[in-house]
């Protein structure tokens, strides 16, 4: 991995955690961050030693969201300029992050602001501190939640909640946060480590190709209807079943049907187990 200045990525036991690293200026997305972020996810997609990531920031700030002197100001003048920082942004919050072919986990340690939601929202799961702080704050300084904030808060939120904090501003904290829906689970700050190493000593456990398949086919289903998404869905299993290296249906199949070792309903199949 290239030497960073505003992201930092460390892989322990085959989880990346890529943390936000600005904590002075509560890790705001900058021009710089967004470029980084979109080659550290290039990068780590063809990762062989990543089967989780982790999306964190440093110090009291998960992000402030958009960097309002360096993202916008900087760049208002130069339309050009204006426009790469927008596309990269998105490249990298929306498109590379939400069909990252491995699960990701937003790990929300603290402020988490406008254009924070992106990443939040495009993580397949979220864990919170209690402690954190989530709002829409673009209604108090005059814009609207722009890039994709405004589409993926119509996602992760019901519509009564998204109408609320898109036009109050108001923050919330962890568990409201867990109570609407935005994260999973919410826990205290000083837990929060320890609540993300659970889940992903969970997932470590599963097959990855089919974690993979599985979240591709629920974030594209989403938007088809019901004979689109049975033909998608066929065609999906087929794709799982040839790029899947350890055969994993065949060897749950043969677990449960011959060797009688496990019971799908309540574990996982062992992935170490000879092939069938
Ligand atoms: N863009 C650029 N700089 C930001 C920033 C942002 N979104 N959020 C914080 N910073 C900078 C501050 O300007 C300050 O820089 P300085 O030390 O050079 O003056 C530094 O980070 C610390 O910020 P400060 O406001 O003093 O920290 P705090 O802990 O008291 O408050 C926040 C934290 C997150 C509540 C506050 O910084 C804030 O409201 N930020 C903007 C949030 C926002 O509306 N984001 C939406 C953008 S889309």
């Amino acid at each position: 991995m290239p030497n960073y200045e505003c992201i930092k990525v460390e892989n322990e036991n085959r989880v990346t955690t890529v943390t936000l690293n600005r904590p002075d200026k509560r890790n705001a997305m900058s021009p710089q961050l967004n470029d980084e972020m979109l080659d550290a996810l290039i990068r780590l997609g063809a990762d062989p030693d990543t089967d989780v990531l982790v999306l964190t920031g440093e110090g009291d700030a998960f992000t402030a969201g958009m960097d309002l002197k360096e993202y916008f100001r900087g760049t208002e003048h130069d339309p050009v300029l204006s426009e790469r920082a927008k596309w990269t942004m998105r490249e990298w919050s929306y498109t590379r992050l939400r069909f990252f072919p491995r699960v990701t986990i937003a790990a929300v340690n603290g402020w988490c602001f406008g254009g924070g939601f992106m990443p939040l929202v495009s993580c397949d799961l979220a864990i919170a501190a209690d402690e954190a702080q989530f709002g829409l704050s673009e209604v108090n300084w005059g814009i609207l939640p722009g890039g994709l904030v405004t589409k993926d808060v119509t996602l992760a939120l019901g519509y009564r909640d998204a109408m609320y904090y898109a036009l109050t501003g108001k923050t919330f904290g962890g568990q409201r946060a867990k109570e609407i829906g935005l994260v999973n689970d919410s826990v205290p700050r000083a837990e929060l480590g320890e609540a993300v190493r659970e889940l992903t000593d969970t997932l470590l456990k599963l097959n990855p190709q089919t974690l993979r398949s599985t979240k591709e086919a629920l974030r594209h289903s989403a938007d088809m209807n019901y004979e689109q998404s049975a033909d998608y869905l066929a065609a999906k299993s087929a794709q799982l079943g040839s790029r899947d290296p350890e055969k994993g249906r065949l060897k749950g199949l043969s677990q449960f049907l011959d060797t009688k070792e496990f019971k799908p309903g309540l574990a996982a199949y062992r992935r170490d187990a000879a092939d069938a």
